[in-house]
């Protein structure tokens, strides 16, 4: 053993005071229903990484009280990570454990690699939408919620819209039918920093997966004239809402999605059939930030379906903390 009693120490120490609050992994008594019910070839639970999934009953007696949440991650983020920046929704998590909500009205799992050296080949694929639906589908019959809300980051927010509105995709090379919708089955549907008209960036790196035309983040105009992607066209012109309700949060500071384009920025963190959306301004907003900070707003719009009454200077006073202002830069 070449590890010291210090440099272990250490490690569990990060662990702990990443997750405080947080027992990580999917519940025995999810895992069993996730069995029983022919879930098991999907691995919700991702056991291959720390931090890899969230949520599930303790046992048959428990009972749900609030609307259960999913929450969905960006590109090589994890679910509930420890790892530098891909800590995915803990603080979010956490933040809700506090305020009345239980480990078995919050939901998340891992839909990709969680390896940032991986993330150009993450894209809109069947692959990955069709992970995420049957969890969609496992999470709503399990808890017998009539609805839930959805809490969406980055690449997760375009990859569960369509996970939501259901269809039949025929892009390129995948053609496969995701079902029917479950705008009925969503109350409130939140996006943090999406990407709706594709990466300015991806004008540039088009010979990475992420940026492909077919379901990459290939942009819109003025970038690319016959941009946005396939996917990302469908995604825009079908008019299936994502829920109830729909918001969407975004930032100018936001160094992947708005960077040196504030104009454009805005444009591709929106979609037709958002309801409310709040722009951020600030350097404590970046693109990991707005997932980091923004639980008492996800709060209060889950509550109350509006954000024309939340006061934004209550944001910070919620001792909610963002390690990655801008201008961190993801390695
Ligand atoms: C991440 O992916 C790279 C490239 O394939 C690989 O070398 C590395 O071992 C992976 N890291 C982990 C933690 O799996
Ligand atoms: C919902 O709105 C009411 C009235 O403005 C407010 O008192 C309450 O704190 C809001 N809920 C949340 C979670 O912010």
């Amino acid at each position: 053993m070449r590890y010291s009693h210090k440099s272990l120490f250490l490690i569990l120490g990060i662990i702990n005071s990443a997750q405080a609050d947080i027992q990580a992994g999917l519940t025995e008594h999810f895992k069993k229903w996730l069995s029983d019910n022919k879930y098991d070839t999907f691995n919700f639970n991702r056991d291959d990484i720390i931090g890899g999934s969230f949520g599930g009953k303790q046992s048959d007696t428990d009972v749900i009280k609030n609307r259960p949440i999913i929450f969905v991650h960006g590109n090589s983020d994890v679910a509930v990570g420890v790892d530098d920046w891909k800590i995915g929704y803990t603080q979010t998590i956490q933040y809700l454990l506090s305020h009345g909500y239980t480990q078995q009205e919050l939901y998340a799992t891992t839909w990709g690699n969680g390896n940032y050296s991986l993330s150009g080949l993450e894209t809109h694929d069947k692959k990955r939408i069709m992970y995420l639906r049957p969890f969609f589908e496992a999470v709503l019959a399990y808890t017998k919620a009539d609805k839930i809300d959805v809490v969406t980051h980055s690449m997760g927010v375009t990859l569960t819209r369509r996970v939501i509105k259901g269809g039949k995709i025929d892009i390129a090379e995948e053609q496969y039918d995701v079902g029917t919708p479950l705008t009925a089955k969503v109350d409130t549907f939140i996006s943090l920093a999406g990407g709706n008209q594709g990466i300015l960036e991806c004008a540039v790196k088009l010979g990475e997966t992420w940026c492909n035309s077919d379901n990459g983040y290939y942009p819109a105009p003025p970038y690319k004239n016959d941009g946005p992607s396939k996917y990302h066209q469908l995604l825009n012109s079908d008019g299936i809402r994502e829920g109830d309700h729909v918001f969407a949060l975004l930032s100018l500071k936001d160094m992947r999605m708005t960077s040196n384009d504030p104009q454009f920025g805005m444009k591709t963190g929106v979609f037709p059939t958002v309801d409310e959306s709040y722009i951020f301004s600030t350097e404590a907003y970046s693109h990991l930030c707005l997932r980091d900070l923004t639980a008492p707003l996800i709060l209060h719009l889950i509550e109350n379906r509006t954000m024309k009454d939340f006061n934004f200077d209550t944001m910070f006073q919620s001792g909610l903390t963002c390690k990655y202002p801008t201008p961190y830069v993801i390695q």
